[in-house]
């Protein structure tokens, strides 16, 4: 595997390779890579003869309150484990490359509606940060298929519909959320929890699994995410949102809308923030 930090070094591998007939594949991440991450990687390859990752800790989707200091850098375990899972080049920028006048002076891209609720309303300029990011990786790699997982559901949404508006000629695949044995999505932020909060964290995914039944025993959307958030509460969360939307676009379904749907929750544990979501049918 090559690892390069800049554009011109990016650019000369990535077209040599298209030259030669074959297909890419780009793997965004922000490193600190886990199953999860690698399962994309693994993706990737199925449908791409050479697969890209970027490794790049994005300032502009943290508030000022969040966590981009404290964020995992893990950067040589991260290039051992893409080496081990087939990845053939690492593009891992300084910021001064994805934001060559400095990320408070960068362009923002906002896509509306998708990015307005659920992750968008809780965290402001979130996801212009991570649409204003991923395009312009997007640019840089100029990949066949760029694969996203499907625990950011809200976020491959609005790639997708960023893709389609700027009419970037790829493809978007979105990736299985891979879990721990008790149910817990892997995610670069689980390190954050301690024993105690780890031992509650699974009841996240089963209050998702107790949304989807009660939901299908007939109980309307309202009273089933009310009754998660007080579940979550329960069990020691402060949840942001426990949520029943429509997947292809997190509107809220109609009195009477039946399939097609999900489930979403965002909740804290002491001060470590979790998302996970499951569809329906
Ligand atoms: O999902 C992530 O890790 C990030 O939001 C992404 C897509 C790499 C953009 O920084």
């Amino acid at each position: 595997m090559r690892s390069v930090g800049d554009l011109r070094s990016l650019r000369a591998c990535v077209r040599a390779w298209k030259q030669e007939g074959q297909r890419i594949g780009f793997v965004p991440t922000m490193g600190n890579l886990h199953a999860g991450h690698f399962s994309l990687v693994e993706l990737a390859h199925r449908h791409a003869e050479r697969v890209v990752a970027s490794v790049f800790v994005n300032p502009t989707q943290f508030g000022p309150n969040e966590d981009f200091g404290r964020y995992p850098r893990t950067l040589a375990e991260d290039t051992v484990g893409l080496i081990e899972h087939g990845c053939d080049l690492l593009f891992a920028p300084a910021v001064e490359v994805m934001y060559p006048g400095g990320p408070e002076h960068t362009l923002k891209i906002h896509v509306p509606d998708v990015g307005d609720t659920l992750e968008g309303a809780h965290r402001p300029g979130h996801f212009d940060g991570v649409a204003t990011v991923v395009a312009k990786l997007l640019v840089m790699v100029e990949p066949d298929v760029a694969v996203f997982g499907q625990k950011d559901w809200q976020q491959q949404l609005l790639v997708r519909r960023l893709v389609q508006e700027l009419a970037l000629p790829l493809e978007i695949i979105t990736g299985p959320i891979v879990r721990e044995a008790d149910g817990l999505a892997l995610s670069s932020r689980n390190r954050y929890l301690d024993a105690n909060q780890r031992a509650r964290a699974p009841e996240l995914h089963a209050t998702l699994e107790w949304m989807r039944s009660s939901f299908a025993e007939g109980h309307v959307r309202a009273a089933v995410e009310g009754a998660a958030v007080r579940r979550l509460e329960r069990a020691g969360f402060a949840p942001d949102y426990a949520a029943v939307r429509r997947a292809m676009d997190l509107a809220i379904p109609a009195e009477g809308e039946r399939t097609g749907l999900m489930a979403l929750v965002a909740a804290r544990l002491g001060t470590t923030r979790l998302i996970d979501n499951l569809c329906f049918d």
